[in-house]
């Protein structure tokens, strides 16, 4: 894929269908209502200089040399993002896939040294060289599929040098993309040996390597059975809470009970809630904490999905995103995600494109972005439709036909 990093012309969106949404503050997510305001345009323009966005309106002065591209009435809207991925990875699962087709549980495979143990030992066999290419080609793809910004966690190491190795192909993946990559260190994510021991080496001689290198990095954990237990999770962020921002996986398989106590540790995110109660969404809802919904995990390895329209009647800030790893979410497609929340989850259209962009934008800590408005970075996408609602309507193609990434111009398929 080819950006033309010296042209920096101006450029000017004729004749779109602008969704700024452009309703509330830059720092707090959309809840409730504010969630379906997409703040259309139905025709206008947007201007594009030094890499943000200079002018938005039915009608906006260019300079002479500006490139006018005509939308031809098409939905041109913020680029999305994809706020929890395990993208960076070696090897591959389908033989365990057809086995969770034919019923085995997650937790069996994890138990019996699959799932995130096989990953972790392709990992360490991978040099990093060979992690960060297969995550820049992987990112490649996500920027056809209008993903502009994109969170990537470790997790796949289990050792101190296997998760530094990971961490460290992230950052020179991100390096080498225009688009922003947003770490994570998924820090419990399975264990070997007992857990109680494991939890204290985490603890004690992970947490420390990653406090020194990655200052500030948010630390994740998976409570789940088979993975990380409540207790352990506590344990982890107890300690953790103290310099990053902490997240966590939840009742995917089980309800676990974590919500409350990652309300009370005032996490950024709980993830999945599949099986949350609806006391614990409610709770979630009224907290500071993001809800993230993962569909397409339960789309292709089974079980329910999470009920996405009741924690937003609640007021819960709600973000969508692919969970795209090797096993149970082997895609990055947000327009993916957003058809199945739409159909699966309870959202409207204008609901699952607002948890798409803006809310994981303030999630993931911008103000600059996830919005169409003057001086916020320009990380826009044009879409082949002219009506938004197509991008949940359809699926299974690509809808986006031209990616803007902090200003530079991708084409990405013809017109439609
Ligand atoms: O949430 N932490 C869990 N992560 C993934 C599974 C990762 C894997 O199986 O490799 C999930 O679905």
């Amino acid at each position: 894929m080819s950006f033309d990093s010296a042209d920096r012309t101006p450029l000017l969106f004729r004749n779109a269908r602008v969704l700024t949404l452009a309703a509330g503050g830059a720092h707090t997510p959309r809840r409730g209502a504010a969630l379906r305001e997409l703040g259309v345009i139905a025709q206008g323009e947007v201007l594009v200089a030094e890499g943000r966005i200079a002018a938005v309106g039915e009608r906006v002065a260019a300079p002479e040399d500006a490139r006018v591209i005509d939308a031809l009435g098409r939905v041109l809207m913020p680029g999305f993002v994809d706020c929890h991925t395990h993208a960076c990875w070696a090897g591959e699962r389908f033989g365990e896939w057809e086995r969770l087709m034919r019923g085995e549980s997650y937790e069996d495979i994890l138990r019996g040294g699959g799932a995130i143990h096989a990953t972790a030992r392709a990992v360490r066999e991978a040099t990093r060289n060979q992690l960060s290419a297969g995550l820049r080609a992987r990112l490649e793809e996500a920027l056809r599929g209008g993903t502009t910004t994109i969170e990537v966690k470790s997790g796949y190491g289990l050792t101190v040098e296997a998760e530094l190795k990971m961490l460290r192909a992230i950052q020179r993946a991100a390096g080498e993309w225009p688009g922003t990559v947003v770490p994570t260190a998924l820090l419990g994510h399975a264990f070997e040996g007992k857990l109680d021991d494991y939890v204290r080496f985490v603890t004690r001689d992970l947490l420390p390597e990653i406090v020194r290198e990655f200052p500030g990095v948010a630390v994740d954990a998976f409570c789940e059975s088979g993975a990380w237990t409540l207790e352990a999770c506590v344990r982890l962020f107890e300690k953790a809470r103290k310099r990053h921002p902490i997240r966590v996986h939840a009742d995917w398989r089980k309800s676990s009970g974590m919500i409350p106590e990652a309300v009370r540790m005032h996490a950024l995110s709980v993830d999945h809630l599949e099986e949350s109660t609806r006391a614990d969404l409610e709770l979630l809802a009224g907290s500071g904490a993001f809800g993230v919904v993962l569909p397409a995990t339960a789309f292709h390895a089974g079980g329910r999905f999470a009920s996405a329209a009741f924690f937003v009647d609640r007021g819960g800030a709600l973000a969508l995103a692919t969970n795209c790893n090797p096993g149970t979410a082997p895609t990055l497609s947000m327009p993916l995600v957003i058809a199945l929340a739409v159909r699966f989850c309870g959202l409207s259209p204008e609901e699952a494109i607002a948890a798409s962009t803006v809310n994981p934008a303030v999630l993931l800590g911008f103000t600059d972005r996830g919005t169409v408005e003057a001086g916020k970075r320009a990380d826009l996408i044009l879409l082949h439709h002219r009506d938004e609602r197509q991008l949940a309507h359809e699926f299974g193609g690509n809808p986006v036909a031209l990616v803007v990434c902090g200003g530079r111009l991708l084409p990405v398929s013809p017109a439609g």
